[in-house]
């Protein structure tokens, strides 16, 4: 199979590799995109040091020093490439209803014919890698094969790191095993003889992120940046999964998943989807605070979870990923000291600052340096960011590193079967209405609280920051199918194991980011989210005081909650719990338009919970 694809150009197919399918893939690939050459990673460490130097010494990268952040990497993207592209994400699905109204959608076959001309050329003067990765551990039942072809070298190496990459994946996919196929170029092509000038290439006018949900393909155009190009995550992970998952009865989440252990060495297990930057990692790799000695909690995942029921009727969650793609800003050692310890080597910082000592700064961090080499490679100080606003980092400056080198990380992380999940929390970002922490009463109407769940818009994505929009189960810009029927997959989901007997996860709604009329979080956060977090095991303990019950669900009174080691008052837990009866009657009516958007397919069940609640309001 190693006859040239076109004149010159090689496949270079490694002897170890037997799939057919693949290989005539990647012919056909390299004959549209015509890179000047193939390479095939093996995912080992000698390529990744390798991969690594040619992106420093292309300009793409800077290496850090050596001693304060030992075999770790500095990329800054051009300004126009720096968060997710939601306007320009599509689902392809035949029919438009498939992809629902919250999805960009275009009929595959003029898709192809809009992108066909796009790839046709797009690697040229570049290197197509051929990057072999598995979504959750090797080999195991859950898991599953992708194959990323891609001119990127950020990209594979950053694929090293979040997923298991390389050659074992080979030997897992055989002769005939099953992969999704997934194609990323940068959108740069070069002239002949041309080098790269710009260390970040991509395309800043076309940008293209395309899912072809029933045919299983990636195709991604123009973006270097994270979901856009590291297509195992959001692509394939959600957006692809979640339709599969529907298909086969199991459910692709954008959840972390935690182990928390009490001091009698009970453990749960937790599975929590808050939107894009809104504290998944925080949470993932959250440390007790004072009052909460003997407690432990653990990581398993921070960004995706794939969860599937057992045989037992319970339901089982696996993280697909290997790593973590991370937010940098805000992180520091009081708000997240397992993930700063995490970052000490072996780290992609992307769109961070350069300090004078040769390591990363970002704000948020800890004291500002004197000066530093901003994200776009100007010149910061303290007094230039005080004078102009001007940030060193980007909001969206991220980390990628390998789940490995978190001292949290829980000893069934890699485990192919799965924890146990006890309860789902939701949350959004809201700074006024939506209280701390509700208890949905039961599965609908915790299904009814994720789906109808609101939160700010975050620098994770391009486009404005800081307006509340619906974002259900913070699944928004990542179910690859109709959002409603997406809603009655987790009805169904629920109701056939209740119909077997089974125990049902608790449903959970949160809000860390109540704000005061100064503007202030007045809820601490972070660490001292472990106490909203007691309750809720107390709760599944049948251990909890009274609570009380309203319109929507039911919270801790104050003196349910486990206070010792933090000062916060009544009044400061009213501030961030109590009901607003006028905002709520708003809040209802932001429901109702989501509802009416999402009409087609909605299930009865959440109109009719929706009565019950607005029932439940006037009566009040
Ligand atoms: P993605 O990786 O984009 O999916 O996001 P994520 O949910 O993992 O986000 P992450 O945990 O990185 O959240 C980052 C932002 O949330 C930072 O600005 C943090 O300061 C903020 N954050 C996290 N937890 C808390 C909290 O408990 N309270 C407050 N006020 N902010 C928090
Ligand atoms: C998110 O935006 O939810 C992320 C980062 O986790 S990205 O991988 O870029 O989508
Ligand atoms: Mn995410």
């Amino acid at each position: 199979m190693n006859a040239p694809v076109m004149q010159g150009l090689s496949l270079n197919t490694p002897s170890y590799v037997k799939n057919a399918r693949l290989i005539a893939w990647v012919a056909d690939m390299a004959a549209l995109c015509k890179p000047d050459q193939i390479v095939w990673c093996d995912g080992s460490d000698d390529e990744y040091a390798r991969l690594c130097q040619q992106l420093v010494d292309a300009g793409t990268m800077k290496r850090l020093d050596p001693v304060k952040r030992p075999n770790s990497f500095l990329a800054c993207s051009d300004p126009s490439d720096v968060a997710r592209v939601e306007d320009r994400t599509f689902i392809c699905s035949e029919k438009q209803e498939d992809a629902g109204p919250t999805n960009n959608w275009k009929a595959p076959a003029e898709m192809r014919a809009t992108l066909q001309p796009l790839f046709d050329g797009c690697m040229r003067g570049r290197t197509m890698y051929v990057v072999p990765f598995s979504m959750g551990p090797l080999g195991s039942p859950i898991a599953h094969i992708g194959i990323e072809l891609t001119d990127s070298a950020y990209v594979a190496v950053n694929m090293k790191l979040m997923t298991r990459m390389g050659k074992p994946v080979f030997d897992v996919l055989g002769a005939d095993g099953e992969f999704v196929p997934c194609v990323h170029t940068v959108g740069a092509p070069l002239a002949q003889g041309e080098t790269d000038q710009t260390g970040w290439p991509c395309n800043p006018t076309t940008k293209y992120i395309v899912h072809y949900p029933e045919t299983r393909e990636i195709w991604s155009y123009g973006s270097g940046y994270g979901g856009n190009a590291l297509l195992g995550k959001k692509c394939f992970a959600l957006r692809i999964a979640s339709t599969m998952g529907r298909k086969e009865g199991w459910l692709a989440e954008h959840m972390l998943i935690l182990g928390v252990t009490n001091p009698q060495g009970k453990k749960y297990h937790v599975a929590a989807a808050f939107p894009s930057a809104c504290g998944k990692t925080n949470f993932a790799m959250l440390i007790p605070p004072k009052g909460f000695e003997g407690w432990q909690v653990t990581t398993i995942g921070d960004d995706i979870a794939w969860i599937k029921p057992g045989q037992d009727g319970r339901l089982y969650a696996i993280n697909p990923e290997a790593g973590y793609f991370g937010v940098a800003p805000g992180t520091n050692q009081q708000s997240n000291p397992n993930c700063m310890a995490s970052l000490e080597k072996d780290v992609i910082f992307t769109n961070v600052a350069l300090t004078d000592d040769g390591d990363v700064w970002w704000e948020g961090m800890g004291e500002a340096p004197a000066h530093a080499i901003d994200w776009q490679g100007k010149d910061w100080t303290p007094q230039v960011a005080k004078e102009t606003g001007a940030k060193a980092a980007h909001p969206n400056a991220r980390f990628t590193v390998a789940a490995t080198n978190n001292p949290a990380l829980d000893s069934a992380w890699d485990d192919p079967a799965g924890v146990a999940i006890d309860a789902f929390i939701f949350g959004g970002r809201r700074s006024t209405t939506v209280p701390l922490v509700t208890e949905a009463r039961n599965w609908t109407e915790g299904v009814y609280m994720a789906a109808t769940m609101g939160s700010e818009t975050t620098a994770a994505a391009f486009g404005a920051q800081g307006v509340v929009r619906r974002d259900p189960f913070a699944m928004l810009p990542f179910t690859g199918y109709n959002m409603s029927d997406y809603f009655q997959h987790w009805l169904d989901v629920g109701g056939k194991l209740e119909a077997q007997g089974a125990k049902l996860p608790a449903i959970y709604c949160v809000n860390w980011f109540r704000k005061d009329e100064a503007g202030k979080f007045v809820w601490p956060g972070f660490g001292e989210n472990m106490r909203v977090l007691k309750w809720m095991i107390d709760r599944l303990e049948g251990q909890a005081g009274q609570g009380s019950e309203h319109a929507f669900g039911l919270s801790p009174n104050f003196e349910d909650i486990h206070w010792q080691g933090l000062d916060f008052s009544a009044e400061q837990y009213r501030t961030v719990t109590h009901i607003d009866h006028a905002a709520w009657i708003k809040e209802l009516e932001l429901h109702a338009e989501l509802f009416t958007q999402l009409k087609h397919h909605l299930p009865r069940e959440l109109e009719e919970t929706k009565a019950q609640i607005e029932k439940r309001l006037a009566a009040a």
